[in-house]
């Protein structure tokens, strides 16, 4: 088939690539100038595992081009995936004028009928505006072709997004005609054929929702562990276990019950406060989800007390962050807990020194005023207290003794649960960890 994918981000680039691997011809469009560039280069130009070799593997074989021209994006294009951003607002709903913005460009170059379709996190009931705008500009430029609005919401998580996209747990979409359905059975039929994948297939709106509810009941997964982490931690319970014992119930299961510093990126806070907006939109007060955040934003706070409870006051003391992006496996920054936690210390008066294996050149260009380290042992050098803040492997691997020999104080607070406390307090170091044995709740 001949697929369009507008925007060529974390979920256009790699859904492009995995659409060209499954045989279809596919076309990358975007409409910042210097990010195809970057691809035309033959690289991402954000960090994602594997998905450099798939990129250019497309590309060489000829299914897969970039443009920034909009008329040589669209004109062959029998169905056009749209991958914008939907970045929240100031009151809570997402920003969809990007995709409004597709919905017309559509209208203005096709030249043949189309399945537009929505990858982009919407709200439910988008499609309909879609249709709207669509069905107005067809009027008004005069394109008599089908345009039609389906919805094919995307599951894949930043840092194995390649591995989701060529083996997903499931695929859902949302169409409103046999047609529209028999495209998108067409598109996944190599992936369905091959991986014996579920498929869900749906109204548009029903769709545009599963992807709400998935992304809404993961984040209230973790603030729940989070708020029993705040329990274990007054009554000297260790939450790791208990999230384990409770994982072992087939109908609770393991993922998702990791107590931490609390969960970020560009789609968990945005997703649930959008959810949040709809709800109340359309008269309903989903107060579930507003404690979901209040919790999320918490467990900061709770990090920010163990450090002046050790430090006394934050104002002049130097503190490594060890973790950036939001988590391991990306040099996404956007909305990462580690860097709320180091902009609020920066507020109290602390030094900070950010730390961060592959997000650093983004934290340059988007954090200017957080110093990055390129190396963990410089971060550490002479710093009052350490905060591990994403769980990259590397800080799992870090001895107990790096932090006593560097550390002037020896205070480490493992936001995200990583070191075994007895090793970490055998060791001498004021260990802090979040719902799990530390300085305070160690038997003497
Ligand atoms: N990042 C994730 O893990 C993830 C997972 C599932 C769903 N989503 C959803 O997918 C959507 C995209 O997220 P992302 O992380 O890929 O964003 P991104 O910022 O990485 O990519 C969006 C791309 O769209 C381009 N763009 C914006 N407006 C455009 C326009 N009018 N024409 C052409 N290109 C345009 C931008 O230049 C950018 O390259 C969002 O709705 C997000 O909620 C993201």
């Amino acid at each position: 088939m001949h697929i369009t994918v507008i925007g060529v981000g974390h979920v256009g680039l790699v859904s492009a690539a995995a659409f060209a691997r499954w045989g279809h011809e596919v076309v990358g469009y975007d409409d910042d100038p210097r990010k195809i560039d970057t691809l035309r280069s033959g690289r991402a130009w954000f960090h994602e595992p594997g998905l450099d070799d798939l990129m250019r593997a497309q590309v060489e074989a000829g299914r897969l081009t970039f443009t920034g021209d909009p008329d040589a994006a669209f004109a062959d294009a029998e169905v056009v995936f749209v991958c914008v951003g939907t970045p929240p607002l100031p009151g809570g709903g997402p920003n969809l004028s990007f995709v409004e913005a597709v919905g017309r460009s559509v209208v203005e170059h096709a030249r043949r009928d189309t399945l537009l379709v929505e990858k982009s996190t919407v709200p439910a009931n988008t499609g309909k505006r879609l249709e709207q705008v669509i069905a107005r500009e067809s009027k008004r430029l005069g394109n008599g072709n089908r345009i039609e609005v389906a919805s094919n919401p995307e599951f894949l998580k930043e840092g194995a997004a390649v591995q989701d996209t060529l083996h997903p747990d499931r695929i859902v979409y949302g169409t409103s005609s046999a047609w529209g359905r028999d495209v998108l059975r067409e598109v996944y039929a190599p992936l369905v054929e091959q991986d014996q994948v579920p498929v869900v297939e749906t109204d548009v709106a029903t769709a545009e929702l599963i992807k709400h509810a998935s992304n809404a009941f993961l984040a209230t997964r973790i603030s729940f562990i989070n708020a029993v982490a705040q329990i274990c931690d007054r009554v000297g319970a260790d939450v790791s276990v208990v999230a384990e014992g409770m994982g072992h119930d087939v109908r609770i299961g393991h993922r998702f019950l990791q107590a931490g510093l609390g969960y970020g990126g560009s789609c968990f806070p945005k997703d649930v406060d959008a959810f949040a907006h709809l709800a109340a939109q359309v008269g309903y007060d989903f107060q579930l989800l507003e404690e979901v955040r209040r919790i999320n934003v918490g467990q900061r706070h709770w990090v920010m007390a163990k450090l002046e409870q050790e430090l006394w006051h934050l104002d002049g003391k130097t503190v490594a962050v060890l973790g950036a992006a939001f988590k391991p496996g990306t040099d996404d920054l956007r909305e990462s807990p580690a860097v709320h936690l180091a902009k609020e210390l920066v507020d109290a008066g602390a030094e900070v020194r950010v730390h961060d294996p592959v997000a650093l050149d983004n934290l340059a260009r988007e954090q200017p005023q957080l110093p990055g380290y390129p190396e963990v042992e410089d971060a550490l050098d002479g710093a009052h207290a350490a905060v591990v803040a994403t769980d990259w492997p590397e800080y799992t691997a870090l001895p107990a003794t790096t932090f006593q020999e560097r550390l002037a104080y020896p205070i480490l607070i493992d936001a995200r649960n990583v070191y075994d406390p007895d090793a970490m307090l055998d060791a001498g170091l004021h260990y802090h960890a979040l719902g799990r044995r530390s300085i305070d709740t160690r038997p003497v």
